[in-house]
């Protein structure tokens, strides 16, 4: 008898609780080789006043576990509250989010049967760094930050994935035509990487027709990676395109944890009502059964879900008065498939995960990254101030430091001077680009001192770069 393994488990809010006890009584009666160390997380802790949502306790909790089965939990909108989700994957490490999106027809109304496709979703990086500043009165900023590497390690992750599971494609999406530099890292790296995967096809799309690709001929797709924010979106539309949000798992995987959870949030709207489908939440599950190596506990488990779907027994989510057999809620749907442990489906392919499991993809090391020569050319000085273009330019011509030139403004991205169009909307949000001849930082301090010094408002000042003669930064529209 193999010892057991300890995992980390929370309730969560709304649903969460319905859910989670759905899942670990099936688990219990699968056979599952669990100790469960229970942590509080989400709502009740932020009303403590803790604006993490998560106490020292419960990180303790996680680092001896490494493993995490999360029910989902509320994210208070607003406020100085972060959210929860995002601090745990990236306090963790855990850089890949991957959600399989399976249709179960004909037991489960779909447009799509043989849908079986898999999101990669890089899951650290992009918007989701949650970098935002108000500059001025009227304008915030929020960046984006796509790394190489993390780039790299998820497009890894991807192919890895591709061929540990005998996947034949991988698709990259992301939104290059727009976001040269950030998405255009993404997809140059998807095709270097790309070539060391020669038995894997592979395609990209941009991501607008992608996601509208996925809602209508999702069957076109095998494992798809993308950015962060662009793969949370598209794996709500495709999950929900397989029937309902409440069957989708996901997991959460970095070198040293896991995170298994439901795709779906906490579902304030049916919450306490014991009416919630708890596959989302079981089907994490039985990935974290991989992933732990309990396979033949998930091989039985997975497979008595299919025959609890297959039989027609479903939730109020997925029920269909000419498919379904018996309406039933959450705690009624776990009965079920915990009377048919030991059972295999007859109409959908059983599943068999062998029984070993647990040793993870071996992602290959990231490639060293050639170190390009780096030239300071100038800078973009970014003022909070209020009036016409080419007021602004008169004001600042005098101001102009030696060996340093104004060669444009910008205002929300679009060129207003010189050459300005009428009709452009200015925020109060302006960029100023200075480049010059052999810059120095003593030259830009200089800069910033005398644009500061005629009582301008400067907020921010990014600098510019070439990197071996090329341009590191975007040009302005209309440049
Ligand atoms: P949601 O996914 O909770 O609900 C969307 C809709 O799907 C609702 O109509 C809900 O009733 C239904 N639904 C979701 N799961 C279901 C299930 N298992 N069975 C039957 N119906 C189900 O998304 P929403 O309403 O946008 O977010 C609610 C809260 O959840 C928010 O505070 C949000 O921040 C949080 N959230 C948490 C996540 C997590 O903890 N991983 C993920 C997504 C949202
Ligand atoms: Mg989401």
């Amino acid at each position: 008898m193999t010892a057991n393994t300890p995992i980390t488990v929370a309730r969560g809010d709304g649903i969460g609780p319905e859910i989670m006890d759905a899942t670990l009584r099936i688990l219990e009666s699968a056979g599952a080789r669990l100790d469960i160390e229970e942590i509080e997380i989400g709502k009740a802790v932020y009303e403590r006043g803790i604006p993490t949502g998560i106490e020292d306790s419960a990180w303790a909790s996680l680092h001896r576990t490494k493993v995490f089965l999360k029910a989902p939990i509320t994210t208070p909108q607003g406020g100085g509250f972060k959210s929860l989700n995002v601090t745990v994957r990236k306090t963790l490490g855990l850089f890949a989010n991957v959600r399989p999106c399976v249709s179960y027809h004909p037991y489960v109304e779909t447009n799509f049967p043989g849908m079986d496709l898999v999101i990669v979703r890089e899951n650290e990086e992009d918007l989701y760094a949650g970098i935002e500043h108000r500059q001025t009165q009227g304008v915030v900023q929020s960046l984006k930050i796509i790394s190489r590497a993390g780039s790299e390690r998820i497009i890894r992750f991807a192919f890895e994935y591709a061929r540990a599971n005998g996947r034949k494609k991988v698709t990259c999406m992301a939104k290059d035509n727009i976001m040269k530099m950030a998405d255009g890292l993404f997809h140059r790296v998807f095709d270097e990487i790309g070539k060391e995967y020669p038995d894997i096809e592979q395609d990209f799309y941009i991501i607008d027709i992608g996601t509208a690709r996925i809602a209508a001929r999702p069957t076109d797709f095998d494992v798809i990676v993308t950015e962060n924010l662009y793969g949370d979106i598209i794996s709500d539309v495709a999950v929900e395109v397989t029937g309902s949000v409440g069957l989708g798992g996901s997991c959460n995987i970095g070198a040293d944890f896991g995170m298994f959870e439901a795709v779906h949030g906490s579902a304030p709207d049916i919450a306490g009502k014991g009416i919630a489908n708890p596959s989302g939440l079981l089907l994490g599950a039985i990935l974290m059964l991989n992933h732990i190596g309990q396979n033949d506990v998930a091989t039985k488990v997975h497979n008595a879900w299919y025959k609890t779907i297959e039989d027609g027994i479903h939730t109020g989510d997925i029920y269909d008065e000419g498919l379904s057999k018996e309406k039933v809620g959450t705690k009624e749907f776990a009965d079920a498939v915990i009377a048919r442990i030991g059972q295999t489906p007859a109409k959908f392919k059983p599943v068999d995960y062998g029984t070993g499991g647990g040793e993870g993809l071996k992602i290959p090391p990231l490639k060293m990254v050639l170190v390009e020569d780096k030239k300071l050319v100038g800078a973009d000085i970014f003022l909070d101030w209020e009036g016409k273009p080419d007021t602004l330019a008169a004001k600042l011509r005098h101001l102009v430091v030696d060996g340093l030139r104004l060669k444009v403004i910008s205002n929300r991205g679009v060129k207003v001077w010189p050459d300005g169009q009428e009709g452009t909307f200015c925020s109060d949000h302006w960029c100023l680009r200075f480049i010059g001849e052999n810059v120095s930082h003593n030259m830009l301090l200089q800069q910033l001192s005398a644009i500061s010094g005629a009582g301008f408002d400067f907020i921010k000042v990014e600098n510019l770069y070439d990197f071996n003669g090329q341009r590191g930064y975007t040009v302005a529209q209309g440049e």
